[in-house]
């Protein structure tokens, strides 16, 4: 079985169930059928023996028998015997019924020469003395006729039927699967590098419809994760190209000729922050990737967020001292959360970050945490530069920065990193921003 296709098999199921079918099936109308048709014809005998004593009248102690037309149309043959069983009356053929031994009001099957009859004897009274007896008798030949053809029929419509149901079922199942082969075929075509290839069968609800839809679906997800897989890497490479590119050109200028050592301390200073700023993409993409897989395991603790916050201010204070903007924290209380500690110090960082980077001279940045309805909040707030209502939902996606020709530099990875972060520690991030006036970033993370 295991080489059929399913729509041989299907097929085969189905013939198998109709000869089950009709191998029951025919045997019970035979059955029933014959049953039917023998007890009709005692029926009609007893009849035919009643009709046939109401017709005999006695006269001077001798017996009248006068026919009645429509038994003697009704094909059966009606004899009457004396009480030593001498024939008195009937027709004078078939003496082997004639002969047969008498046996009252019971209808029996006798076979002569060859072919069944059907006989019922009953006495003859006249002043309650049996004086004669009465003998039906029916020919069961027609009877045999209708149920042997009744065979013969069933027996040349069985493999015309079985015919008719291979072939439906044949062309049913090959109905019901043709969307299948079309999903193989399709399937087939992608594997040689077209993702962007769809079923588009008409949606109908059943089983195979939905596989095909299912499909479409599957495909859809396969096509943009590689999209974005590629985008991914081309926008890796391009960001991590211009730091190399500054390197380099450093190094090389550097070794031409002679220089001062003031010269070298700033070539060396550049190539220092360009490769600092490296190993920075570098990590957070590796987070990212991480992320994605799925592999990235969280090193739950229970973490001091003030702690964190404090730290993180301090260790940001020479960059905001450098841009000229200012740090103002509000902490007023100490708040414990299970979390990642080096992932939550990564979103602090980044949000605070951000908000010196895209601040103006002499901005600020306020910082505050507190808890709220069991939640932790912490809101990173500047007045700096703001951004336009309709980047908003853009700077969560990777590589996505605001107009790239602002002086800042940046990778344009930070912010998706927080909200993966955020997300990853069932957190909510909230962001609100005025053009040219500041931006709030806000994040609650439960507190259990
Ligand atoms: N506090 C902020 N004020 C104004 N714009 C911001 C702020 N934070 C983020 N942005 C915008 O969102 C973009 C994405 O931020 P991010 O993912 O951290 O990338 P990056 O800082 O490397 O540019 C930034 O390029 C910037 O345009
Ligand atoms: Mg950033």
């Amino acid at each position: 079985m295991k080489q059929l296709t399913i729509r041989t098999k299907l097929t085969l199921w189905y013939a198998a169930m109709l000869i089950l079918l009709l191998g029951i099936f025919i045997p019970y109308l035979y059955i029933s059928m014959s049953n039917m048709m023998y007890h009709s014809e005692e029926n009609l005998i007893k009849l035919h023996i009643t009709q046939a004593l109401s017709a005999v009248d006695i006269e001077n102690n001798h017996i009248v028998f006068v026919e009645p037309k429509e038994l003697i149309r009704s094909g059966t043959y009606i004899y009457i015997f004396d009480v030593k069983n001498r024939l008195i009356n009937g027709p004078d053929a078939n003496p082997e019924i004639i002969d047969t031994v008498p046996l009252y009001d019971k209808p029996r099957y006798v076979s002569v020469s060859g072919s069944k009859w059907l006989i019922l004897d009953q006495p003859l009274q006249n002043d309650n003395k049996t004086i004669a007896w009465i003998r039906a008798s029916r020919p069961l030949e027609p009877v045999s006729e209708a149920l042997h053809s009744l065979i013969m029929i069933s027996l040349f419509a069985f493999p015309i039927y079985l015919l008719i149901a291979i072939a439906g079922g044949l062309f049913i199942s090959g109905r019901a699967l043709s969307p299948i082969d079309k999903i193989t075929k399709t399937a087939r075509e992608i594997g040689q590098g077209n993702l962007a290839q769809r079923l588009n069968l008409p949606k109908v609800e059943d089983e195979v419809g939905r596989l095909a839809l299912t499909f479409d679906e599957m495909l859809d997800r396969l096509e943009s994760a590689f999209k974005r897989e590629r985008q991914f890497t081309s926008d890796a490479s391009h960001e991590l190209r211009t730091p190399i590119t500054v390197i380099s050109a450093h190094a090389e200028e550097s070794l031409i000729g002679q220089k001062s050592t003031q010269e070298y301390k700033e070539s060396l200073n550049v190539i220092l922050k360009e490769s600092r700023m490296m190993g920075q993409i570098v990590s957070q993409l590796l987070m990212l990737t991480r992320s994605d897989e799925g592999k990235y395991k969280l090193e739950i603790e229970d973490i001091y967020l003030n702690i964190i916050v404090n730290d993180v201010m301090q260790e940001m204070q020479k960059n905001a001292n450098d841009a000229g903007v200012e740090l103002k924290l509000t902490v007023n209380e100490s708040i414990k959360i299970k979390a990642d500690q080096m992932l939550i110090t990564r979103a602090i960082i980044n949000l605070i970050d951000n908000a010196i980077k895209y601040n103006k001279t002499g901005g600020w940045v306020k910082i505050s945490l507190y808890t709220n309805e069991g939640f932790a909040r912490l809101i990173v707030e500047d007045n700096g530069i703001g951004m336009i209502n309709d980047e908003i939902p853009n700077i969560f996606k990777r590589f996505y920065r605001i107009d790239k020709a602002r002086s800042v530099k940046g990778t344009g990875i930070g912010l998706s990193l927080v909200q993966w972060i955020v997300n990853a520690h069932k957190g909510i991030i909230r962001v609100e921003s005025v053009f040219n006036h500041g931006t709030k970033f806000e994040i609650d993370l439960p507190i259990e």
